[in-house]
């Protein structure tokens, strides 16, 4: 699997991909509990194939369907706001300009999505913004304003210190909590340590923060996005971590 870090970063390619499945992929069994056995006992890792974009999309907005932006941002429907999510993964460069890491069960479905912006790719211009947005706004220029204002705020908490921004990230609605989230933020915080690189993403459910924290994250601030609390939060690779906490100078 390619690594992040050094000149022209990237973290996964196609051969990769390759590559990966044939070795088996990253396989977690741990964190499961006895009724996740059914079809999720195994969990591969590996990068997400361009094929699979919109099944990886279609997870996706599942995952995050009841977080308190995307209420605020498509309305209490829930069959209203998981069509706007899809619009709106689709509309937004979500996955196809970033890379992903994705966890497939045992049938090789796809159960959980990291997506990924490499360094200094995260920042739009408003230009740039405004097209991607474009197909949105047509589709629903109410939400559109709301998630304008949603991209506003959290453009302004964007770490200016070179990091791989995170996300969207999100693991299939009926098999959270079984350790896939995990799995795949162990892979991906492994390669930002070999890379000695950092981390950022946002997040707005509280019981995130600690689950972000164990993995090494830090909330550098809080802010209100269309009404609701976010956390934005950093991560130092490991050795810098350490180092900070032996008083040794960086
Ligand atoms: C956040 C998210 C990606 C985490 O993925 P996940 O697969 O649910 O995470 P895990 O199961 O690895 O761990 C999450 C929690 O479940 C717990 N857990 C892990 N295995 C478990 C098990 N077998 N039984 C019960 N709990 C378990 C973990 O200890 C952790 O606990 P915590 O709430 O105290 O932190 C997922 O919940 C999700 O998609 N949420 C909606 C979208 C979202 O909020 N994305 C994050 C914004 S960037």
């Amino acid at each position: 699997m390619g690594r992040i870090g050094g000149a022209g970063a990237h973290l996964v390619s196609r051969s990769d991909y390759e590559g990966t499945l044939a070795k088996g992929g990253t396989t977690i069994t741990k964190g499961m509990d006895e009724s996740s056995q059914k079809g999720h006992d195994i969990v591969d890792i590996g990068p997400l194939c361009p094929s699979d974009v919109d099944q990886a999309r279609a997870v996706l907005a599942r995952g995050m369907r009841d977080n308190p932006n995307h209420v605020a941002a498509f309305g209490d429907d829930p069959t209203a706001r998981l069509a706007g999510l899809r619009a709106f993964l689709e509309s937004y460069r979500s996955i196809p300009e970033r890379e992903a890491f994705v966890a497939r069960d045992a049938t090789g479905r796809i159960v959980g999505v990291m997506a990924m912006m490499r360094p200094g790719e995260c920042q739009l211009s408003s230009p740039h913004e405004a097209r991607s947005l474009s197909g949105f706004y047509a589709k629903d220029p109410g939400a559109a304003s709301r998630l304008k204002r949603w991209l506003d705020v959290w453009r302004k908490h964007d770490p200016q210190e070179r990091h791989w921004h995170c996300g969207p990230f999100a693991v299939e609605a009926q098999v959270q909590r079984r350790g896939i989230g995990s799995g795949l933020l162990r892979v991906f915080c492994a390669q930002l340590d070999a890379g000695q690189e950092n981390a950022y993403l946002e997040t707005d459910v509280r019981q995130s923060v600690g689950f972000f924290e164990r993995f090494g994250f830090e909330v550098m601030a809080e802010d209100r996005v269309l009404g609701a609390t976010n956390w934005f939060l950093l991560r130092r690779p490991r050795a810098v971590r350490h180092r900070r906490e032996e008083g040794t100078p960086t």
